[in-house]
């Protein structure tokens, strides 16, 4: 039987292996491994506890504030041990984020075959995102197998050369997890405390917005938040402590917006799905909310997600606040304008991504 590890260490990697982790395991084709990287805690353990994955090992590399160099060299000493006592026959490593990398050079350096799930995505500008893009053309460089979420991924794939045997589109995993959780009798205080007012959902996370595009941002929604008086914006903040200071001196108390600590994956999904407007510069939101058909403004100058823009249900704003002003104005003071964004879709993924790898996996990579 065929040694599987599984290695990821992000909330969002953590989001999109869980239904993998599930779904590999139930199948009894492989044996199955799950390495943890740590590359963030808190975040990470939220994840984990939901879906009951016990990682077999753990390399806990976060320190407060980390630089780049702190997560890939933590990574690269630590997992060199990891893959040497378990040599797996196949690594599977999710999207862009450092741990992503740092897998895939690890593995590179020690000839194990990688496989890449949400392989594809690509702005083409090596500093949009920063440092995701990097990161996901150096784990595609390295990957034997690349799972594809969508027809544009895999076009990006081929256009690079990749052999297309090697590609396989399945759609998002993320899909897959944020199906399961939807509920049609959902609540939660968030929601009571909108109650009568249209709900924006705002997440801000990016490196490379740190600075002035995260002050733009916030200066931005706190000039949209003083004009309409029937919405109530609610931000639930990620740890970075960088995040925090610029949100917390800009965003002083109001009763209207609410900085709350990260939402439980389930509940962030449920008040997305109940929400009116998102307001983000996340990747994996940019899906979810392709699927929920919600309106999205993408607060960031370039998107790996254009499928979602062409859909109609993303629009970019840049990075400039009078932009960002702009653009969030325009929707929540034209219904005309919104509605043309109210467009659930299935372009990321139907659900069924952990189910069409696993099956790949089985098909040509089984014993
Ligand atoms: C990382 C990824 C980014 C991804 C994001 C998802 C890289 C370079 N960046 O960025 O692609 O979009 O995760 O959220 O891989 N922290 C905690 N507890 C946690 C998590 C983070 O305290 O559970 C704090 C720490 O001070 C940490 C800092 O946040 O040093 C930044 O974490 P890091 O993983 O470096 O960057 P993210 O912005 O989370
Ligand atoms: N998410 C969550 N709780 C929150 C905010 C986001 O569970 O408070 C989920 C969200 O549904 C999505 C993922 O986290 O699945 C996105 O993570 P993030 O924006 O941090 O990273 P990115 O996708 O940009 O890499």
């Amino acid at each position: 039987m065929k040694k599987i590890m599984l290695v990821f260490g992000t909330r969002p990697d953590a989001i999109k292996m869980a239904p993998l982790v599930k779904e590999l395991k139930k199948r009894n084709t492989f044996q199955i491994l799950v390495c943890v990287t740590g590359q963030h805690q808190e975040m990470l353990y939220q994840v984990l506890d939901r879906y009951g994955i016990s990682p077999d090992y753990d390399l806990s590399v976060m320190k407060e504030n980390q630089s780049l160099f702190d997560i890939t060299t933590g990574i690269l000493d630590r997992l060199k041990i990891v893959v040497e006592e378990e040599k797996p026959d196949l690594v599977l490593v999710q999207g862009d984020t450092s741990t992503a990398f740092a897998t895939a050079l690890t593995c590179f350096y020690m000839k194990t075959p990688i496989g890449h799930i949400e392989a594809g995505l690509r702005t083409n500008n090596v500093l949009l995102p920063f440092p995701e893009e990097f990161n996901r053309q150096a784990v595609g460089l390295v990957s034997k197998y690349h799972f594809a979420p969508t027809e544009l991924a895999k076009e990006n794939l081929l256009n690079e050369g990749k052999e297309e045997t090697s590609i396989c589109v399945t759609g998002n995993t993320s899909i897959d997890t944020l199906k399961a959780n939807l509920l049609s009798d959902y609540n939660h205080p968030i929601i009571d405390w909108a109650d009568g007012n249209r709900l924006v959902l705002l997440t801000a996370h990016r490196r490379e917005n740190m600075g002035a595009p995260f002050k733009n941002m916030f200066y931005a929604i706190k000039r949209v938040l003083d004009e309409f008086d029937d919405i109530k914006i609610v931000f639930p903040i990620h740890p970075n402590p960088i995040v925090r200071e610029t949100a917390f001196s800009i965003f002083k108390k109001s009763s209207r917006l609410k900085i709350i600590e990260p939402l439980e994956v389930h509940d962030f999904h449920n008040i997305m799905s109940k929400s009116y407007l998102i307001l983000t510069d996340s990747g994996g939101i940019q899906e979810e909310a392709a699927f929920l058909g919600k309106p999205t403004i993408v607060l960031r100058s370039a998107t790996e997600r254009s499928e979602g823009i062409d859909a109609g249900v993303l629009k970019l704003s840049g990075i400039e606040e009078e932009e960002i002003y702009n653009a969030i104005k325009t929707l929540l003071g034209s219904n005309v304008e919104y509605e043309k964004m109210l467009k659930p879709s299935i372009i990321f993924g139907d659900g069924l991504a952990s189910k069409k790898i696993a099956d790949f996996l089985e098909i040509n990579y089984s014993d």
